[in-house]
């Protein structure tokens, strides 16, 4: 049966069961809202359905990387893939019990609107603990976290020793994972497939970059994560964010002409696609069923 046929049986067979993506950690700046744009258009290239939440309200870095995206596709009369956004902002209202309530039901509606309507849902996270946040953990069937490339960064999973890189603490962040893995594993016994990509690796500093590698392959069988190489630092994904572009568009819009770093950066993209073995995504990767 070719991967096609077997997506649309799945997609009639089970109509509510889109794949959740949960891209979160908590720490601001470290590539939350570029990893989760290259993944959802590279999702929409291959034909999936996606829809994003964001529930980064306040700065809503994702939902305006799309309407940047929208903006510059009519400007330039471009066919560009467009996936649907919705932005859930916390609750101000009452007391802090009440307003914890209020996300969690604000979430779960929204959750059951659009989990038989599309293929995946997209979650953007933001860089600090929210009841939101966490209502997006527990749901997770696959939970990216980008970590920029330093000690700092790693702090955010655990404090590792600085000679012999054993966890010497796990942190408040991987006991959050821990507890939504348990919740999941009761509620239905799904699991979180948890995946730790770098980002912003720099060819120029090759001793730290082994130094966070060889802590993050202790780290990844003590906290359960699955650690993939990521993204290296580079210009364009900054230069992207203002015309909505990623660089999985570039066959399409071909405005710009591509570099070796374009090429090497698409790369990087198309290997954490594979990494994430997600649903259906590649024939050669282990198949991950639609629930
Ligand atoms: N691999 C990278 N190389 C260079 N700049 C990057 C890279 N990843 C992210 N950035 C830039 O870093 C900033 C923060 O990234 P962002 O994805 O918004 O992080 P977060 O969502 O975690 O706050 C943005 O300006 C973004 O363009
Ligand atoms: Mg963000």
């Amino acid at each position: 049966m070719s991967d096609d046929t077997a997506l649309d049986k799945a997609r009639k067979q089970k109509k509510d069961s889109a794949h959740i993506i949960v891209v979160g950690n908590e720490k601001g700046g470290s590539g939350k809202s570029t990893s989760a744009m290259h993944v959802t258009i590279s999702l929409l290239e291959k034909g999936f359905t996606v829809v994003i939440i964001d529930l980064d309200a306040r700065q809503k870095s994702l939902a305006r990387y799309i309407e940047n995206r929208k903006t510059y596709a009519e400007q330039h009369r471009l066919k560009l893939t467009i996936p649907d956004v919705h932005v859930l902002a916390r609750s101000l209202e009452g007391t802090a019990i009440d307003m914890e309530q209020q996300d969690k039901t604000n979430f779960t509606l929204l959750l059951d609107e659009l989990k038989g309507e599309y293929d995946y849902i997209l979650v953007d996270c933001p860089g600090s603990d929210s009841h939101l946040s966490r209502q997006a953990h527990y749901v997770a069937d696959t939970l990216i976290t980008p970590i920029n490339d330093s000690f700092v960064d790693l702090d955010m999973l655990a404090k590792v020793n600085p000679d012999t890189y054993k966890v010497e603490k796990v942190s408040l962040y991987s006991e959050m994972v821990w507890e939504a893995r348990k919740e999941r594993a009761l509620k239905d016994r799904g699991t979180i497939d948890w995946i730790v990509m770098r980002n912003r690796t720099s060819a120029l500093d090759a001793k730290n970059k082994r130094r966070v590698h060889d802590a993050l392959k202790q780290l990844q069988t003590r906290i359960s994560f699955r650690y993939v190489p990521g993204f290296g630092e580079r210009v364009i994904y900054r230069e992207l964010f203002p015309k909505g572009l990623t660089l999985i568009d570039f066959k399409n819009s071909n405005k710009d002409k591509m570099t070796m770093s374009h090429v090497a950066a698409r790369q990087e993209i198309r290997k954490l696609m594979d990494d994430l073995k997600l649903p259906h995504w590649n024939k050669n990767s282990p198949p991950v069923p639609l629930k």
